[in-house]
């Protein structure tokens, strides 16, 4: 019962530091955003129709965050465009911390991403 407790303790203390952690990362992530992608996905993440999609309310950026990592990372060369490539100008903290950002702002509510997922699907 003890451990038990105590294992609940550092389970809650643990879960604030990441929290917290997190909310460092979402702040450096709209910097981020705002010098390298706002320009085409717009400040408000509705993207402009038919040339740069959206991010508020896309199911793609609030889903599954291998997908949304390996986009940002190499670019993607779409029916809309190209979407450049990130993986030689952003370091894996501030490419964490966009994707963190692009899945929290506006009414996106997806869990954040790591620097350590991102340098772990770098090195794929
Ligand atoms: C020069 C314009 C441009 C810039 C700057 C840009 N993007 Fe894009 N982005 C695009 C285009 C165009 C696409 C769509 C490509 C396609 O047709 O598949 C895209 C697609 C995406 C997608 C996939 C969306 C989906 O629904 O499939 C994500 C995520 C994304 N961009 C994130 C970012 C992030 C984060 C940044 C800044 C680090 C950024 N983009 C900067 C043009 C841009």
């Amino acid at each position: 019962m003890g451990t038990l407790l105590i294992l609940m303790v550092l389970a809650l203390l643990g879960g604030g530091a990441w929290a917290q952690g997190t909310g460092d990362l979402v702040q450096q992530g709209q910097k981020v955003y705002q010098d390298n992608c706002a320009d085409c996905h717009r400040l408000n993440g509705k993207g402009l129709p038919g040339t740069f999609p959206a991010h508020d309310g896309n199911p793609f950026v609030a889903g599954p965050p291998g997908p949304v990592i390996a986009t940002v990372l190499n670019g993607r060369k779409g029916n809309m465009g190209r979407m450049p490539t990130w993986k030689d100008k952003l370091d894996d903290r501030q490419i964490a911390a966009v994707i963190s950002f692009i899945r929290q702002a506006w009414s996106n509510r997806a869990p954040a991403v790591t620097p350590a997922m991102v340098a772990a699907a770098r090195s794929k």
